[in-house]
């Protein structure tokens, strides 16, 4: 069944939108449950996004001292180096926002290998979530995620040994196809699809073909990851700007 599909006239539509519905969740999260988990989306679609989140209209509607940020992926580079994907959320969401330290939870790229951080991530993720690694995936109010030309997600690239590692919940992964050609640390399926929610933001003509073969073809995992983002108990939107849509069938 085709997932809900939402099409935006531009990019700062599907940012705006984008941004809702983030405020949205994160509220929602803390009235049922006293805080918000949310994962983060790397990459540059995103980066309006959390631009908005961090002005006034809307950095106030959140409580960020209830409110804590994961990645769903990072790239194997220092913290401060240009392609970190937490260094993009730093400089676009947690210094304009002001978000107080010890809020975000970022994955300790310093550490010798990809495999040691991912290790201490899951450490990170069991400690945060007050459960045991031998537990169920810890369960996320809202994963963010993108979408790679190649069908990728968070850093599960197509044909990846990282696609079929159901026994952890983060995992180190070899460069994709795409750049940056660094190393990756990335949740696994069994985080994605443990979520209350997970919110795709896709724009750009060039992600035309991969969105079209997620959400109404018949791929398989190694040839679409992102077609497995299938949340077991949890709400999947996709917010998809005209360009990225142009391959889609179009109900009357
Ligand atoms: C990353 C991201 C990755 C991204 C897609 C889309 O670390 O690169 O997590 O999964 O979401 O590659 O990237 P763009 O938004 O830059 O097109």
């Amino acid at each position: 069944m085709r997932p809900a599909v939402t099409i935006c006239r531009d990019g700062d539509d599907l940012a705006a939108r984008a941004a809702d519905l983030i405020v949205r969740a994160a509220q929602a999260a803390i009235r049922a449950r006293g805080r918000a988990t949310l994962a983060l989306a790397g990459g540059s679609t995103p980066k309006a996004t959390y631009g908005l989140l961090a002005q006034p209209a809307r950095r106030g509607r959140i409580e960020w001292a209830r409110t804590y940020l994961f990645f769903g992926d990072e790239r194997f580079v220092r913290p401060d180096d240009p392609s970190s994907n937490f260094a993009m959320v730093q400089r676009t969401l947690l210094a304009p926002a002001r978000v107080p330290g010890g809020q975000a939870f970022p994955v300790p790229t310093q550490l010798a290998t990809a495999a040691a951080a991912a290790a201490a991530y899951a450490a990170t993720l069991a400690k945060a979530f007050g459960i045991g690694q031998a537990g169920g995936p810890p369960r996320f109010d809202l994963i963010l995620l993108g979408l790679g030309e190649d069908g990728h997600t968070a850093s599960l690239f197509p044909g990846a040994a990282a696609l079929s590692v159901t026994d952890r919940w983060v995992t180190a992964s070899p460069p994709g196809t795409l750049p940056p050609p660094v190393e990756r640390i990335t949740l696994t399926f069994p985080v994605l699809n443990a979520a209350r929610g997970v919110l795709f933001l896709v724009s750009g003509a060039n992600k035309a073909d991969a969105l079209r073969d997620v959400v109404e073809g018949q791929p398989t995992r190694e040839q679409r990851p992102a077609a497995w983002v299938r949340p077991v108990d949890g709400t999947l939107t996709w917010l998809v700007d005209e360009a990225a849509a142009s391959r889609l069938t179009r109900s009357g």
